[in-house]
């Protein structure tokens, strides 16, 4: 049997560049975001690489949705060895989920936060988790809650940081809930994506990482016996690193986590 991968936002940048990685890998890949046509040409090249996939409809802008999917994978009853919480959203981008969350907050975060806890009961013993955050959380000062009901603010630059740090301390608190699952916080590097905005990539130009090198460390937190006994870390570039005081902070972690089981509902991961 094919050990099973799941990984969200698969149809660009990083995130197909990680599906690939894995059905290289041999994984059988579940694909899952709201674009079949983006994201059936990638399942293919999955199967092409050496593994096999499937699509998955997930949009995590809606909680409804969120679980929608994740019931299905648990009523496949397929254990799921690798999970990769990849989508997201960069600035530019504005407004409230259909939940009532400022977006960058709502998909980031909190769509992943449901996910992997309505996941929990197929997450296997000995499973990974890998959360891509950014080196930009560094610029986000703690989290405001009352301001994640907000729309977003100006560009979104505060808000994306925030919602990186919510993905930092949402795997340090994992690693503390759930020890027999490793998770992993991943800044990627900057890579030329579309989550960049045009403006930046013209001036970063040849600076800038392919989605393949982005997704480098990636996959060697979700497979590399390098890593095995380690949880709860931030990685970059392959290498262990202190993230910013504020993703250290355990007890804003295990707020975060407690506001986010409350807003998102569903089962005990
Ligand atoms: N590129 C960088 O330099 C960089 C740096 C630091 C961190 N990161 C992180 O890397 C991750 C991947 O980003 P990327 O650079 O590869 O950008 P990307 O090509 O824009 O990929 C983001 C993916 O997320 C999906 N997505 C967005 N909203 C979604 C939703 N509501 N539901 C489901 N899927 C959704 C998108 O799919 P559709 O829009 O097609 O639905 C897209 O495939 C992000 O978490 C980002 O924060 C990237």
């Amino acid at each position: 049997m094919m050990p099973v991968a799941l990984v969200t936002g698969p149809g660009s940048g990083i995130g197909r560049a990680t599906a690939v990685d894995l059905g290289r890998a041999g994984f059988h890949v579940i694909a899952a975001g709201r674009h079949p046509e983006r994201i059936e040409p990638v399942v293919e090249e999955v199967a092409s690489a050496g593994g096999s996939g499937e699509f998955l409809d997930l949009d995590l802008a809606s909680l409804r949705s969120v679980r929608d999917a994740a019931r299905r994978v648990v009523a496949s009853g397929r254990p799921i060895d690798v999970l990769v919480n990849n989508a997201g959203i960069g600035i530019n981008r504005r407004g409230l989920t259909e939940d009532g969350f400022e977006v960058h907050f709502g998909i980031n975060h909190l769509g992943h936060f449901a996910l992997t806890r309505e996941l929990g009961p197929v997450l296997s013993s000995g499973a990974r988790v890998v959360s891509l955050t950014s080196a930009m959380h560094h610029r986000a000062r703690g989290i405001d809650f009352e301001r994640l009901r907000r729309p977003t603010a100006l560009i979104g630059v505060a808000e994306y940081a925030t919602s990186k740090l919510a993905n930092v301390l949402f795997i340090r608190e994992l690693a503390r809930r759930r020890p027999q699952v490793s998770s992993y916080a991943v800044h990627p590097g900057l890579a030329r994506t579309r989550l960049i905005p045009g403006p930046l990539r013209a001036i970063s130009g040849k600076g800038m990482l392919t989605p393949e090198q982005g997704a480098d460390t990636v996959l060697w937190c979700a497979t590399s016996d390098e890593v095995a006994s380690e949880s709860g870390q931030y990685y970059e570039q392959r290498t262990r690193l202190l993230p910013s005081p504020w993703a250290q902070d355990d007890d804003l972690a295990r707020e975060l986590w407690v506001r986010s089981e409350a807003w998102s509902g569903g089962a005990e991961a």
